[in-house]
């Protein structure tokens, strides 16, 4: 089921990303800069999300589901383009290819975060969903992306580089920088699905468990996997001196910490196939791929 949706409807929120570039971006090397990093690939894992909450409740994928899940990547993307700019991560290398400042330089890489940060609210406003359910989706984009969501867990993340922050203060910035976005996905796909509240109320929380998993997972492949597996520089994290999962409760603990958040994640399935029409499969191969594999 996972592997039709990614191959018959990622395609489709890729569309929306790329016709909306080439459309309405009036500079070329801007142009270049930002399809560079979102052709560059990347799991779209977010979309993915959008795209299996809408279909767990027998919803149909209309072409607003499309733009919402691109304008998540597209932010997504953005976040990624500064997370490598010298003055955060400083990293050489994303999704298999030189990051956006080593080919297109600090100014336009900072622009084209900018261009694709502002087009995404763009894209997402201009569905054919109805004013109200357009706006909540707008808003709840603009809180998870910004200052009380993934822009707060950035300035977290860089402020407890060189010391060792409590386990909470680190919970705290994962589900800031990392654990928004995904929640947002989940919440977004319930609300394209025209799910009641309580039901919007469960996918929060299976957001919250699944984003913080994802970043524990991240945190712990920067240190087990592979330059080429991931298509990122490996072992950064120590390099900067980070505060990550496995920096703090070692390799084995943070392991214990992702076992438990999927746990979590699955007792919130359960609850939401109690409480609605939902299909829990899709939900299962999701899961799945937030699991370590060694
Ligand atoms: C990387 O996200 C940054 C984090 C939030 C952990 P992904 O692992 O989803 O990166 P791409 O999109 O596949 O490149
Ligand atoms: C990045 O976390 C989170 C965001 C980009 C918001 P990391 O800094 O750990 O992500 P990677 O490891 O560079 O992909
Ligand atoms: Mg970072
Ligand atoms: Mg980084
Ligand atoms: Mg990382």
């Amino acid at each position: 089921m996972l592997q039709q949706l990614s191959a018959e409807e990622l395609p489709k929120v890729e569309k929306e990303i790329i016709d909306f570039i080439n459309t309405y971006t009036i500079h070329d090397d801007l142009k270049k800069s930002m399809l560079y990093s979102i052709e560059a690939g990347g799991k779209r894992i977010r979309p993915l999300i959008v795209l299996s909450t809408v279909s767990a409740f027998r919803k149909e994928l209309t072409p607003p589901v499309h733009q919402t899940a691109g304008a998540l990547e597209m932010i997504h993307t953005y976040s990624l383009i500064h997370d490598d700019l010298p003055a955060m991560d400083n990293d050489d290398l994303r999704r298999g290819k030189p990051t956006n400042h080593k080919v297109y330089g600090e100014a336009l890489a900072i622009l084209a975060g900018d261009g694709l940060l502002t087009g995404a609210f763009q894209l997402i406003s201009e569905t054919t969903l109805s004013p109200a359910e357009n706006v909540l989706l707008i808003q709840l984009l603009a809180k998870a992306a910004g200052i009380g969501g993934m822009v707060a867990g950035q300035a977290g993340d860089m402020e407890a580089e060189n010391k060792h922050v409590p386990l909470n203060a680190l919970k705290a910035i994962h589900r800031g920088k990392t654990g928004a976005l995904l929640t947002y996905a989940f919440v977004a796909g319930g609300i394209l699905a025209d799910q009641p509240e309580y039901v919007i109320g469960l996918l929060e929380k299976l957001g919250k468990h699944v984003g913080l998993a994802f970043q524990i997972r991240d945190d712990l492949l920067d240190v087990v996997s592979t330059t080429e597996e991931l298509g990122k520089q490996v072992g950064q994290d120590e390099k900067s001196d980070k505060s990550t999962y496995p920096a703090l409760l070692g390799i084995e603990g943070a392991k214990q910490a992702l076992a438990e958040e999927l746990g979590q994640a699955e007792i919130v399935i359960q609850q939401l196939t109690k409480a609605a029409q939902f299909q829990p499969k899709i939900f299962e191969e999701l899961l799945a791929l937030f699991a370590l594999k060694k």
